[in-house]
């Protein structure tokens, strides 16, 4: 049997079966997902996971950035992501603003999440600076996903959104932050946007599951923007992603149709009307 096969047949994605994954050496395949009916597509196609992403932030709302989305906005997607999962593990994006400095407000939001939209897990970004908010989130039972390397909510103390963690100091820090993470008690962690080579390192040096974007082959698995591989974002073509189908071409065709249609009274023909 395939282990694209073997995979689909869990009922049920939880955190224990992804470490299996990972001990099994069985890839993790991993998407985001903000709506109920291109949720449903995703789940039946058997995906691992799916990150409420707060690139919701970008691609759902035309934000430049993913600082802008709210807490009430992250639920939002969520519940709609749940309703509509039968096997996928749904992990949410704790949003800017929202558990930064304070690991009270941070598990206020992570429960609200939980509560508010029937999700498995929250994901958040950073190391050492939000190590008290994951403890206490932990604490409360509710699974973490950290995320290293290019961590968007942090775009203006990097100024870009290049490649990360090039140099020494800072891939030792993200090494000694990925440890960090581990030993608190993560049940994974997404590496973003670092040299595959420092990404094979730490995927090899901690026991829980590493997903990449942009962090190259040797992790444990990829995730990527929805709407970047289905070529819904228009010139958005990073070198990491690959697209794999041109949804804004097909339905901009799709849609000229119907208006040509429309206005030359072709469409509703007779079998198209009551
Ligand atoms: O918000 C998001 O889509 C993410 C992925 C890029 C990992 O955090």
């Amino acid at each position: 049997m395939s282990i694209h096969k073997e995979v689909k047949k869990i009922k049920k994605v939880t955190t224990h079966q992804l470490q299996a994954m990972k001990d099994r050496k069985e890839k993790i395949a991993m998407l985001t997902a903000y709506d109920f009916s291109m949720t449903k597509i995703l789940d039946a196609a058997g995906i691992d996971i799916l990150l409420v992403g707060d690139s919701a932030s970008n691609v759902m709302a035309g934000h430049e950035t993913t600082l802008p989305i709210t807490l009430d906005q992250m639920i939002y997607h969520a519940s709609s992501v749940v309703r509509a999962v039968d096997r996928a593990l749904v992990v949410v994006d704790l949003p800017f603003g929202s558990y930064q400095g304070n690991s009270l407000k941070a598990l206020n939001s992570a429960i609200r999440i939980m509560k508010e939209s029937g999700a498995h897990s929250v994901k958040l970004e950073g190391g050492k600076e939000v190590s008290d908010s994951i403890e206490r989130i932990l604490k409360a039972g509710v699974p973490v996903m950290g995320h290293l390397g290019l961590t968007p909510q942090s775009i203006y103390k990097f100024g870009t959104y290049t490649v990360r963690a090039k140099e020494e100091a800072e891939a030792a820090r993200l090494k000694d932050d990925a440890k960090l993470l581990e030993d608190l008690g993560c049940f994974a962690l997404v590496l973003e946007k670092i040299p595959a080579k420092l990404a094979k390192e730490v995927a090899e040096s901690v026991r829980i599951p590493v997903i990449g974007i942009g962090a190259g082959p040797d992790v444990d698995g990829q995730v990527l923007v929805v709407h970047d591989m289905l070529g819904i974002t228009y010139e958005f073509k990073p070198r990491f992603l690959r697209q794999y189908l041109n949804l804004y071409e097909e339905i901009k065709g799709a849609v000229s149709q119907y208006i040509t249609d429309v206005k030359e009274q072709d469409f509703p023909n007779e079998k198209e009307q009551y």
